[in-house]
């Protein structure tokens, strides 16, 4: 099927999100119902209410998306849906409709780890460009609010295979930004709102001591060839919270911090206007250096990688991707070792169905379909 279009369809976590995509490498049509208002006022995504709104959006978001498209649920060729890693409740609504689709149109269906998808959001834009040569070995960064992964990505024939080289340890990068902004009163989702804040401060104001992490020395086994033996690049990012939380401390800014809260609360959708009107100099410095060191941490490990595994072209994807001040550094850097970067526009950096249909597309290629009994896989790998 070389021009077969997919309807990929994402529910994992907070955005609801249908996609016409054609051959993997055109997007017809993407639409991405976000969730946001509904979780802001909880600082973060509640499960029950993830649910529940998926079940109010999914029809009407997979009905536009068709519509958007020019197709119907008959012309579509095959349809694919996200299988997990994610809220397993989120999961199911996303599941369970487009099996019952499946099943009642008598199409095929694949199913995508949510994590694969990220890493074919890169790709389908690359093809979308014209862009066909890409070297490997890849490495790829998903990086995102649930995720901080380094994979290895191969290709043979249709078949795609991933080796983790590298996870964090504690918390994702993404859930880093939301907990600190969270922290500091400037509201959810906090990566969008560090990012436009930053370039207001000073990023070399205060200093965060950088993560340590001590990997096994898995050369005392004397076997370097399993794939167990080969070097790690975990990530950890508790600490960086937790040195946050103890700056707000040590100088006194809660009752700052209650007042931004109220007032950026009563303000339906703020503007980065509205975030500098609220924030003083010494906040604006510690947001600014708080990004720095998550850049620098997630830009050095990841370069350290593609040297340690010789490496010939990098993919850096998932919400976090979107951050300015990331993409700048990791062009800079990879350009002095003379690594090609690729990233996602923003659109498909963040959840989106464009990736899924995408990354279903080699599988449908290869008669990998989905048994009608499977299910939601909350805790995911990616292989
Ligand atoms: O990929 P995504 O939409 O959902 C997950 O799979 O987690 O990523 C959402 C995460 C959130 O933590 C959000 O704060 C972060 O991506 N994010 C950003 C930016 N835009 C979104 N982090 C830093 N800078 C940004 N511009
Ligand atoms: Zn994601």
């Amino acid at each position: 099927m070389p021009l077969a279009h997919i309807l990929g369809i994402e529910t994992s976590c907070d955005e609801t999100a249908a996609a016409v995509v054609r051959a993997g490498e055109k997007i017809v049509s993407n639409v991405v119902f976000s969730q946001i208002a509904t979780h802001q006022p909880y600082g973060g995504v509640v499960p029950e209410l993830a649910s529940r709104e998926h079940l109010r959006a999914i029809v009407p978001v997979v009905r536009k998306a068709l519509a958007d498209a020019g197709q119907s649920y008959q012309s579509v060729d095959a349809l694919a849906v996200t299988q997990g890693p994610g809220l397993a409740g989120a999961l199911l609504v996303g599941i369970s409709y487009a099996k019952a689709l499946a099943f009642a149109l008598d199409k095929p269906l694949i199913a995508v780890n949510h994590l694969e998808g990220h890493i074919h959001a890169v790709l389908l834009e690359e093809r979308q460009k014209g862009n066909h040569e890409v070297n490997f070995p890849v490495l790829a960064l998903v990086v995102s609010g649930g995720h901080t992964h380094l994979y290895l990505a191969e290709q043979r024939a249709d078949a795609w295979s991933y080796e983790n080289i590298g996870h964090t340890r504690d918390d994702a990068a993404g859930e880093a930004f939301d907990k600190v902004a969270k922290l500091l009163g400037l509201g959810y989702p906090g990566g969008p709102v560090i990012d436009q804040l930053s370039p207001h401060g000073d990023p070399t104001a205060v200093k965060f001591p950088p993560s340590q992490i001590k990997h096994p020395d898995r050369r005392k086994k004397g076997k370097v060839s399993e794939p167990e033996d080969r070097p790690r690049f975990d990530f950890s990012y508790s600490g960086i919270k937790t040195a946050v939380l103890r700056y707000v401390e040590t100088h006194n800014l809660q009752a700052a911090i209650e007042a931004r809260r109220r007032a950026l609360a009563a303000s339906p959708k703020p503007k980065t206007e509205d975030y500098l009107a609220h924030t003083d100099k010494q906040v604006q410095d510690l947001v600014a250096s708080f990004q720095r060191a998550m850049v620098e941490d997630l830009v050095g490990k990841t370069l350290a990688a593609a040297q340690a595994y010789d490496i010939a072209t990098l993919f850096v994807t998932g919400g976090v991707a979107a951050n300015h001040e990331l993409r700048q550094r990791f062009e800079r850097d990879a350009a002095m070792q003379g690594l090609p970067v690729y990233f996602p526009s923003r659109p498909l950096s963040t959840d989106n169905a464009a990736m899924i249909a995408a990354a279903a597309y080699p599988k449908l290629l290869a008669g990998d379909f989905a048994p009608m009994d499977f299910s939601a896989e909350a805790g995911m790998a990616l292989r």
